[in-house]
């Protein structure tokens, strides 16, 4: 818990009579020490960090409320009392009742009468359902990052970093993640922004490099018959989940194989190279982006989808979540890099120096579109 003097600071109790008269704030000091005028704007930058830490306490109970199913339990629901909430989500009441009234203090949770609850309209299509608008989603990150921090905490003692198995569950959150959003808009509108939906249709040899649990491999796979996928990564267990999805579909024109992708050696191979979320976080970045140019045929196209930010950093102050980005990209991007020996590029390495280093890798023609709804990613095509 926070001291006396947080609070007073936040609340303007702290204030206390100056000797020129006036009133103004002062910092906490010790008994018998004379108290120390604090710069200008310390009181709103106390409002500030408190306004941040209630925020991370929301984050939170979202993040417990959408993993356990109680958010999309309650957008079902008409007002109802927390035994009510806690019945039709088989969930303990007592633990409902906390988050409901914790959700309530930030207007997420409405009352609604005597002792009944509901989520607030506007916050319905944000918090609940399956698709890319429900934001809770991204919220287990927040939980996730406070799983690992301990080990972050060390690495930034004394360098180093983590390796994927330090993240519990990483590879199934991400891929629900990149799911919600491939399942809304792959084939309708992302693989348009390559133009080669004519090439996929009448066959052509496509890589994903880094493809995690594959899901947007089988999308391609099932929607062009005529060409043919392959999936790489060098996680067995997101192999293994992409090989079973794959095999459930039916699909036999997508493969996938264990493979470092900075170590990739197939020259001339593919006409498509795809990777989705998978360039920032290498330990190599620029071997990857050089072996995906030899890889590719003559007058074939790489469509690189990476975070939208700017690398310039004080560019990205106007970027609304650009604390989230820094965030992950210390607890896992940057850290999973540096753990390998890598570049530790990280996840707000910007589009600008995206481009610098596909022109480095030797791509000569590079585009960078904007994709309506998706304002998190950058979406690069880019040909040799
Ligand atoms: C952020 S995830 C993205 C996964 C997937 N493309 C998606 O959008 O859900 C990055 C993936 O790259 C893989 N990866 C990182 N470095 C790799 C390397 N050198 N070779 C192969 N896979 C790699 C990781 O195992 C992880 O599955």
């Amino acid at each position: 818990m926070g001291t006396t003097a947080d609070l007073d600071r936040a609340t303007g109790l702290g204030q206390t009579n100056e000797p020129d008269g006036t009133t103004g704030p002062v910092r906490a000091h010790a008994p018998g020490q004379p108290a120390e005028q604090e710069p200008e704007g310390t009181d709103l930058a106390a409002e500030h960090l408190l306004r941040i830490i209630n925020d991370a306490g929301a984050g939170i109970l979202l993040s417990i409320g959408y993993q356990s199913g109680l958010l999309d339990t309650m957008g079902a629901l008409p007002p109802a009392s927390t035994q009510q909430i806690a019945d039709a989500a088989g969930l303990d009441e007592r633990y409902v009742r906390e988050i409901v009234h914790g959700l309530l203090s930030t207007g997420i949770v409405e009352a609604a009468g005597e002792g009944a609850f509901s989520l607030g309209p506007a916050y319905v299509p944000v918090v609940t359902g399956p698709g890319v608008d429900n934001l809770a989603r991204m919220t287990r990150y927040l939980t996730l990052m406070g799983e690992v921090t301990p080990k972050v905490v060390e690495a930034v003692r004394h360098g180093g970093g983590l390796g994927y198995e330090d993240y519990p569950g990483f590879h199934r959150i991400q891929a629900e993640e990149s799911a919600a959003v491939n399942d809304a808009s792959l084939l309708s509108e992302i693989i348009p922004l390559t133009g080669e939906v004519g090439r996929l249709e009448a066959g052509i040899d496509v890589a994903d490099i880094g493809c995690g649990q594959g899901h947007a491999v089988s999308l391609l796979a099932r929607a062009f018959p005529a060409s043919r996928f392959v999936g790489l990564d060098f996680s067995p267990e997101a192999i293994g989940e992409a090989r079973a999805e794959a095999a459930a579909w039916g699909l036999g024109n997508a493969k996938f194989e264990l493979a470092d992708v900075a170590e990739l050696s197939d020259e001339s191979a593919f006409d498509l190279v795809t990777a989705f979320d998978a360039i920032h976080d290498q330990a190599r970045p620029a071997d990857v982006l050089a072996a995906v140019r030899r890889a590719l045929r003559p007058g074939g196209t790489f469509l690189m989808v990476d975070i939208r930010a700017s690398s310039v950093p004080a560019e990205n102050a106007e970027l609304p979540w650009a604390a989230f980005l820094y965030a992950i990209s210390t607890v896992h991007c940057m850290s999973v890099s540096l753990g390998q020996g890598g570049a530790g590029l990280g996840t707000v390495w910007g589009v600008q120096r995206a481009e610098r280093m596909l022109r480095e890798a030797g791509f000569g023609d590079v585009e960078l579109k904007d994709l309506d709804g998706d304002p998190f990613n950058a979406y690069v095509v880019a040909r040799p």
